[in-house]
């Protein structure tokens, strides 16, 4: 196990009704700005709820946080804040309204332009941060990370700010969900797990086994949930999955490797592919280019979770590439770029993008322009 420091500040609220809970969660003298995303929540009761609970605080709204929050949104929300001059913010819905909100909180005390901070990759000064969680998928809702597109440049980065003060995740309001954006949850969770597993064996057998324990459930849950979206149980098992799956709890001491992820982001940033989707394409690819490197790791996937126990080494590993492959394909979730008209322009300006910022992702730091394009003619 590596030397680690782990702090996690955010206090969780979880179950039925408990967004009531909001008018005892935000101090009573402070201006909050209600961020939202672009409707779903009025379909669904949960902004009734949310205003109810809120009718004795001074509110603002700001509505229209999009799917991957583009930094052009967000500089109107941030001089809104400004003139409103709010200094409590309220998340409301999926990693998208979280993420951006907690560019806002980083905004509202920055003098330039928030993509700045964006490019810089952190801020420590931040305006207190709430949210009520609609998506399982993103972790969002319980750590400090943020991911902000820039429409104009077709970019997408991960930066680093603050953790909400407080979370309220009810189940229930998971029931109005899209069936893709539910497939494409689970297949996020799926390899924010896998992204903090699949790198060397023999370093924890806690975190190995907390890892095991969210993948074993996934699995086990999603064809049900695909029959069932409305089984309370069911959902609230999604969410801590979720929440669990990204919050630090499982990384404690161990290796990582997001190379998964920052190729994702790419493929969103200049296709429009949904996040959740874009993993389930690229982690099959992952997997077999660096078969090598984590060849034993994948191996204890293999029979730890999809039960692949016999054959040679190199068959092992080729089954339990299909089977995680085939996980996907049973959200139903297409696993390769053709299936979505991406062709090899879009992989060559992956690998040119890679190349011209230097970047060295992976727990060996083996993922550059050339790997990441080995991966994604893999998937093509
Ligand atoms: O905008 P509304 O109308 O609310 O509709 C949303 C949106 O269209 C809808 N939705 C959300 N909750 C709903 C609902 N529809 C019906 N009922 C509900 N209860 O779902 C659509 C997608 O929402 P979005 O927030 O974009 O999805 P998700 O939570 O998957 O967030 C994706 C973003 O998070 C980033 C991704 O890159 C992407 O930009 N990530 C953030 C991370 C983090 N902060 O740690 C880590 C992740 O790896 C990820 O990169
Ligand atoms: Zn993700």
């Amino acid at each position: 196990m590596n030397n680690f420091s782990f702090q996690n500040p955010t206090k969780l609220i979880m179950g039925k009704g408990m967004i009531a809970q909001l008018s005892q969660e935000i101090p009573a003298d402070k201006k909050v700005m209600i961020t939202f995303g672009g409707g779903s929540v009025k379909k669904n009761g949960v902004y009734d709820q949310v205003k109810q609970a809120l009718s004795q605080h001074q509110t603002v709204e700001f509505w229209g946080i999009e799917p991957n929050p583009a930094i052009e949104t967000l500089r109107k929300a941030i001089e809104l804040g400004k003139q409103e001059k709010v200094d409590f913010l309220l998340a409301v819905g999926g990693g998208s309204v979280i993420d951006g909100t907690k560019l806002i909180s980083a905004g509202l005390l920055y003098e330039g332009d928030a993509w700045d901070l964006v490019k810089k990759g952190q801020a420590h000064d931040t305006v207190p941060l709430g949210t009520v969680l609609t998506l399982p998928a993103t972790g969002s809702e319980m750590n400090n990370g943020a991911v902000i597109s820039c429409h104009e440049t077709k970019e997408k980065y991960a930066f680093y700010a603050n953790y909400p003060v407080f979370s309220i995740l009810d189940p229930e309001v998971t029931f109005s969900l899209p069936a893709h954006q539910v497939a494409c949850g689970i297949s996020d969770t799926f390899v924010h797990v896998l992204e903090q597993y699949l790198t060397k064996t023999g370093e924890s057998r806690i975190m190995d086994r907390w890892a095991e324990g969210i993948l074993q459930t996934l699995v086990e849950i999603a064809p049900k949930i695909r029959e069932n979206q409305h089984d309370y149980q069911l959902m609230a098992d999604f969410m801590m999955a979720a929440t669990m799956g990204l919050n630090g709890f499982i990384a404690m001491g161990v290796s990582q490797d997001w190379s998964t992820h920052m190729i994702g982001h790419e493929l969103t940033a200049l296709c429009g592919l949904t996040h959740g989707h874009t993993l389930a394409i690229v982690m099959p690819g992952t997997m077999d280019v660096l078969r090598k490197e984590k060849g034993a790791k994948i191996m204890q996937l293999g029979e730890r979770i999809f039960g692949v126990s016999s054959g040679t080494h190199d068959r092992r590993i080729d089954e339990t590439i299909r089977k995680t492959e085939e996980f996907f394909r049973s959200l139903g979730l297409t696993t390769r770029l053709s299936e979505e008209g991406i062709g090899m322009d879009v992989i060559d300006e992956i690998e040119k993008r890679f190349n011209e910022r230097g970047v060295h992702f992976g727990e060996d730091g083996l993922v550059d322009g050339a790997t990441a394009k080995a991966i994604l003619t893999r998937v093509l």
